[in-house]
This record gives structure tokens, C-alpha cells and sequence, in this order.
């Protein structure tokens, strides 16, 4: 009896460091797994499908600023919400006092760059793929699919506001996006 426990006990004191180690592993395998899913689950958030632009009306200019025949540009401070995410951000707008003071967004609708006014062509000019827009936001030429996008404007007590949007780039239909 005594020989076989003598024989028995080295195969018995091998398996310790092994069982040992498969105690310590255990519970950082299931930290770790526990850990990817919520990683994982605020990435979702961070990277969210759906924004939602808020429905304010922000102050663009007072009316007896916004004269002559020439896009004027000006900045407002829009809300937009992506996810659990409020973002406040200055975006930039142009008026067109020779169209009624409508107000346009400068945001590209080929691939979201800034397009700016040149006056000396008369032409709003994106400096990313070379689209140009006539001074009433239409599209001249470029591989943007649609003109500039306008934007719900009123007039309060004598202010130009507008509700600023977001929009789908690079597609012939104006799409909102936020
Ligand atoms: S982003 Fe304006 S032309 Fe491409």
C-alpha cells in the first residue's frame, strides 16, 4: 500500500503549478470578457448611426445687417445630438440677401468640406474636389451631385434666425441626417 502512494504522489504534485495557474487565469478570462462587452457596447455609443440636430432657432443676423446682392457668411452655434452625446458646435452659414435672405449651409454636399465665397468669381469653390456653386447655392460643376443645402429661416423681431441641419452627403436627394 505504502509503495503505491510512494508512487502515486510525484504524478499528484505535477499538477499543482497547472492547477494553479488555471486558478489565477480563470478570473482575468472573465474580467476580460466582461471588460470587451462593455467596450464594446461604448463604442456603439461613441460611434452612433443616428444624430439628431436640435429644432432651436438660432440668431443669425440682425435684418439691417444683411444687405447688397452678394452671400454674406455668418456663424451660429448649433446643438447636435449623436448618441448619448450632446456636441455644441459653431457651423457656418450664408445669407443671401438678394434671395430673400435665405440662409445656406457651407458644408459641402459632396463629401462635407467648407466650401467659401470667392468674390473675384462670383462662385462659392470647395477646396477639397474643386465643386464650384453659383452665388444662389446652385451646383456649377465638381462631383458634388446637388447644390449648397438651404436652411429653415424666419425673421423675429427683426433677427434673421435659422435651424441649423445636417445632411447626407454625396446623393442627388437632400437628405437630413440631424
Ligand atoms: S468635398 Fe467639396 S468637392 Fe468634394
Amino acid at each position: 500500500m505504502l509503495g503505491r502512494n510512494v508512487m502515486a504522489q510525484p504524478s499528484h504534485s505535477n499538477n499543482k503549478p497547472a492547477r494553479r495557474a488555471f486558478l489565477v487565469l480563470l478570473p482575468i478570462g472573465v474580467l476580460g470578457g466582461a471588460c470587451g462587452n462593455v467596450i464594446a457596447a461604448a463604442l456603439r455609443f461613441l460611434r452612433p448611426e443616428h444624430s439628431t440636430a436640435s429644432e432651436k432657432w438660432l440668431e443669425v443676423a440682425p435684418l439691417s445687417e444683411l444687405k447688397g446682392d452678394k452671400p454674406i457668411s455668418r456663424k451660429v452655434v448649433a446643438e447636435q445630438t449623436q448618441g448619448w452625446a450632446r456636441v455644441v458646435a459653431e457651423q457656418h452659414v450664408y445669407v443671401l440677401p438678394a434671395k430673400n435672405n435665405q440662409v445656406l449651409s457651407a458644408v459641402c454636399p459632396h463629401e462635407g468640406c467648407e466650401v467659401a465665397w470667392t468674390p473675384d468669381t462670383g462662385v462659392f469653390a470647395c477646396p477639397c474636389h474643386d465643386s464650384s456653386f453659383a452665388a444662389d447655392g446652385s451646383q456649377i460643376n465638381g462631383p458634388a451631385r446637388r447644390g449648397l443645402d438651404p436652411l429653415p429661416s424666419r425673421v423675429e423681431n427683426g433677427m434673421l434666425q435659422v435651424q441649423y441641419h445636417f445632411f447626407v452627403n454625396n446623393t442627388e436627394e437632400r437628405i437630413r441626417r440631424g
